[in-house]
C-alpha cells in the first residue's frame, strides 16, 4: 500500500523522472500524490487529491537533482492535499514519504508539539521529518537524527527522507518493503521495483531492520538498530518494462487476462528436483498447512482439494489473517506453504513468523521475486506471471494454482503426467482466448450490466473458483456478487434469487457434474438466468460458455472467462478496473 519512489544523483530532472516512476506505482495507492524536490535549497513540495496518472508535469521542479515522492491509500486521515505525502519539517529542509503505520505517533507528536513543533495533517507520518529534525539538533548528520528516529517508532513502517542540506536521501525499513536500483547516475529508492525498471535492471534489497543512505555517489546500508554497515549484493532482475507495460491494451487486468496464455506455461516451467524435493518435504510433514489472503487464498482452497485428489493427502487451509489461532498445531516437523502475488502481504508475514516461532519450515508460491515472503521463506517458488500491474489479480491466480497442482502431482510420483496436463491446459487456454471468445463475453457482460447481484455456484475445485469469481466480480465493477457451494443454496442463499438473477455454474467434466447440474436447475426453477462455464452445453443453461475440458485442472481453465466478464462489466459500468474505489495493490498493512 502507498507508493515511494526518490532519486539523488547527476540528473537534473528528478522531480519529472519521480512523477513518472510513480505512475508505474500507482497499483498500490491512488488516492492522492505528491513529490517534493530540493530547489534553491529548501524542499519545495507539489501535492494533490486523484491519481498521477492524470498529471503532465514536466514543467515541474526544474534543475532539481534530488526528489522523493509518493501516491497514497490513506490509512491515518481522510484523502485531503494536507494529508497527502510528502511532509516536511518546519525548516522545510526534510521532506518523508511514508508507507505503513506508527502506532505511537500521538504521543509523539504531542511531545513534539510541546517543543514547539507544529503539524498540519491528521497523518501519522508527518512526526517522521519533524522528529528527525529535533535529533538533528543533537547530531548534525541526517542518517544518525533518521537511525535514532526509528528507534522511537512502533509498528510497521518503510519511510524515504530527503534532506536538502546534505543532499542525500535516507531510507528505513521495519516491514514496508523498500528496493535499490543502482543506476549510471544515481540511486533511485522505490517500494517497488517498476518505479524504475526503464533506467536499471540492477537493484539492492532492503532488509527489514536496515538503513541505506545516498548521496547519489556513494551509498551505504547498515543495521537500523547498531548502525553497523551491511555489504549487499547487486542483483539484475529479469522481468522487461514490455512485461510491465499496458501495450495494445486499454487496462492492465485485460491485458493480464490476456498474458494467461502464455503464463500458465511459464508457471509450470520449474526445476524438477526442486519440485521433487518440496514434493517430499511435504509428504514428511507432521502437519501441511496452506495460507494467502483473498485471490492467493482462493489459490490455497483449491489446492486443498488438488492435494486430496491427486495426492490423497490432506492439508489445512486457512486465511492468512486467520493463521493466529493454528500455532497450537505448529511443531518443528509442520509445513506451512504460504501464497501471495506481490510476496508483501502483511497478514501472509505475519502467519510465516508465527510458524517460524514454533521452528516449523515456510514454503513460499510468490510471483515477484526477491519480495520479502520470497527471501524469508525456507523453500521458495516463483510462477514466473511477470509485472502484474492491475490491482485485480488474474494471471498470479492462474499461475499459484498450476504450481500447486504440479506438487500435487509431484507427491504421488506423478510429476511427469502434471506437466503434461498442465501444458496441455496452457494450450487450451490459448486457443479459448480468441477475438470472437473475448466479443461473446463483452456482449454477455452488455446484457446483464445493470442487474445488481449475481451469483456463483461451483463443486470441489470449481468451489473456490466461485469465491474467487465473486471477489472479481465485486471488486472492478461493484456489482454485488456472491459465490457459493452448490449445494449449499437449498440452506439459505436460494431465497435471494428472483426471475432474471444472474447465476453463473461453474462445471467439469468430472464426479461432481450432475451435482452442479442439479443445483443450476434448481436455480433456474426459481427464475434464474443461468450461465454455464462448462466444456459441454447443457439445457438448464441461458447462455452457455465454453471452455476445454481440462480434467483436474478445470478449475484453472473456468475462471478466466469470469474474469473477463468482471473486466467487461466494470468497463461497461463505466468504472476503472484497474484502480477500483477503496482497493490497492499489494496490502502491507494489517
Ligand atoms: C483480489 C486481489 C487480492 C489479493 C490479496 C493478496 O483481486 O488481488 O485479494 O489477492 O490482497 O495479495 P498477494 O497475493 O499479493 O499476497
Amino acid at each position: 500500500m502507498c507508493g515511494i519512489f526518490g532519486y539523488v544523483g547527476q540528473r537534473n530532472d528528478a522531480g519529472s523522472l519521480v512523477i513518472d516512476g510513480l505512475k508505474n506505482l500507482e497499483y498500490r495507492g491512488y488516492d492522492s500524490w505528491g513529490v517534493a524536490c530540493k530547489t534553491n535549497g529548501k524542499v519545495t513540495i507539489e501535492k494533490e487529491i486523484g491519481k498521477i496518472s492524470t498529471v503532465e508535469r514536466a514543467d515541474f521542479a526544474q534543475q532539481c537533482s534530488l526528489a522523493a515522492g509518493h501516491t497514497r491509500w490513506a490509512t491515518h486521515g481522510g484523502v485531503t492535499k494536507l494529508n497527502a505525502h510528502p511532509h516536511a519539517n518546519s525548516n522545510q529542509t526534510i521532506a518523508v514519504v511514508h508507507n505503513g503505520i506508527i502506532e505511537n505517533y500521538q504521543e509523539i507528536r504531542e511531545g513534539l508539539k510541546q517543543k514547539g513543533h507544529s503539524f498540519v495533517s491528521e497523518t501519522d507520518s508527518e512526526i517522521i521529518p519533524h522528529l528527525i529534525e529535533e535529533y538533528m539538533k543533537e547530531t548534525d548528520d541526517f542518517a544518525s537524527a533518521a537511525r535514532r528516529a526509528c528507534k522511537d517508532f512502533d509498528g510497521r513502517f518503510g519511510f524515504l527522507a530527503l534532506n536538502t542540506e546534505s543532499n542525500t536521501l535516507v531510507a528505513a525499513r521495519r516491514g514496508s518493503p523498500l528496493i535499490v536500483g543502482v543506476g549510471k547516475d544515481g540511486y533511485f529508492i522505490a517500494s517497488d521495483i517498476p518505479a524504475f525498471m526503464e533506467h536499471t535492471k540492477l537493484v539492492q534489497y532492503l532488509d527489514d531492520g536496515e538503513m541505506v543512505v545516498t548521496d547519489g555517489t556513494n551509498i551505504i546500508f547498515s543495521d537500523l538498530e547498531t548502525g553497523e554497515e551491511i555489504q549487499k549484493r547487486e542483483i539484475e532482475i529479469t522481468w522487461s518494462v514490455e512485461q510491465a507495460q499496458k501495450g495494445e491494451f486499454d487496462h492492465f487486468m485485460l491485458k493480464e487476462i490476456m498474458d494467461q496464455k502464455e503464463s500458465v506455461a511459464r508457471a509450470v516451467n520449474q526445476n524438477e528436483d526442486q519440485i521433487i524435493t518440496l514434493a517430499e518435504a511435504i509428504n514428511n510433514a507432521q502437519g501441511t498447512f496452506l495460507v494467502g489472503c483473498g485471490t492467493a487464498a482462493k489459490a490455497c482452497m483449491a489446492a486443498e482439494y488438488f492435494f486430496s485428489v491427486i495426492a490423497e493427502k490432506h492439508v489445512n487451509f486457512a486465511p492468512a489473517s486467520e493463521f493466529k489461532l493454528y500455532h497450537h498445531f505448529l511443531k518443528p516437523e509442520s509445513l506451512l506453504i504460504v501464497v501471495s502475488q506481490s510476496g508483501e502481504t502483511a497478514d501472509v508475514l505475519e502467519a510465516m513468523k508465527i510458524a517460524k516461532s514454533k521452528g516449523s519450515k515456510v514454503l513460499a508460491i510468490c510471483n515477484v521475486e526477491g519480495s520479502t515472503i520470497d527471501r524469508e521463506a525456507d523453500y521458495s517458488l516463483l510462477i514466473n506471471a511477470g509485472p502484474e500491474r492491475a490491482v485485480a489479480s488474474t494471471k498470479a491466480l492462474t499461475g499459484q494454482m498450476a504450481v500447486l497442482m504440479l506438487i500435487a502431482y509431484a507427491m504421488n510420483d506423478k510429476l511427469r503426467e502434471g506437466q503434461k496436463l498442465l501444458l496441455e491446459t496452457s494450450s487450451k487456454i490459448n486457443d479459448m482466448l480468441n477475438p470472437r471468445y473475448v466479443n461473446f463475453i463483452e456482449e454477455l457482460a452488455e446484457k446483464i450490466q445493470d442487474k445488481s447481484d449475481l451469483f456463483i455456484i461451483g463443486k470441489s475445485w470449481n468451489y473456490p473458483m466461485a469465491l474467487e469469481s465473486a471477489i472479481k466480480i465485486q471488486e472492478v465493477s461493484y456489482v454485488h456478487a456472491e459465490g457459493f457451494a452448490g449445494g449449499e443454496l437449498k440452506h439459505g442463499p436460494i431465497a435471494l434469487i428472483e426471475e432474471g438473477t444472474p447465476c453463473i455454474a461453474l462445471v467439469g467434466n468430472d464426479e461432481v457434474k450432475a451435482d452442479i447440474i442439479s443445483n443450476a436447475i434448481e436455480l433456474k426453477a426459481r427464475g434464474g438466468f443461468i450461465v454455464g462455464v462448462a466444456p459441454e452445453n447443457n439445457e438448464v443453461f441461458d447462455v452457455w460458455i465454453k471452455v476445454p475440458d481440462a480434467g483436474t485442472a478445470q478449475a484453472i481453465v473456468n475462471i478466466i472467462p469470469v474474469q473477463a466478464l468482471a473486466y467487461f462489466l466494470a468497463v461497461k459500468r463505466g468504472k476503472d478496473p484497474d484502480m477500483p474505489r477503496n482497493l490497492a495493490k499489494s496490502v502491507t498493512v494489517k
